[in-house]
């Protein structure tokens, strides 16, 4: 099973980033630790601050992945080309929306998501464990499909 696990802008940032919201966890050791729980797995990591590198990666997902875990960031609130690649994707592998926080209990501007749709679920507000939750989740997604 490959897996991609794609991050958005200023995740690489993870552990010094307003840690009152984010934690001290960097996006290193948040990679590390699903390297480590889930051996079972072949992952790969990508980060970009880039939108368009973002919708590139999508694209070529299919091609090398069976399954999607992805933090848009900020780019959640705003990118429908963000959303328009996962929507072109969603009928070959499927995609789950991870956050650290629960933006719902945030500005109100992060209460929508434009790239929720194209996902088959989110998981959010568990902080570093919201992507351990992702990858639990799409391994049983995918499993149950190939049964
Ligand atoms: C985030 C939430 C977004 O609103 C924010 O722009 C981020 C991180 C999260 O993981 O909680 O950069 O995606």
């Amino acid at each position: 099973m490959n897996i991609l696990v794609l991050n958005g802008p200023n995740l690489n940032l993870l552990g010094t980033r307003e840690p009152e919201i984010y934690g001290y966890t960097t996006l290193e050791d948040i990679n590390n630790n699903l390297v480590r729980n889930y051996p079972q797995v072949n992952i790969t990591f990508k980060q970009s601050n880039s939108e368009s590198e973002l919708i590139t990666w999508i694209g070529d997902s299919p091609k090398n992945f069976s399954g999607i875990l992805i933090n848009p960031a900020a780019l959640t609130h705003t990118s429908l080309g963000l959303y328009d690649a996962l929507k072109a994707i969603s009928n070959k592998i499927p995609a789950i929306e991870i956050h650290l926080s629960n933006t719902y209990s945030r500005e109100e501007i992060r209460h929508k998501s434009l790239t929720a749709g194209a996902c088959v679920g989110q998981i959010m507000g568990f902080q570093e464990n919201s992507y351990d939750l992702g990858m639990s989740a799409i391994i049983k997604l995918l499993n149950a499909n190939a049964g």
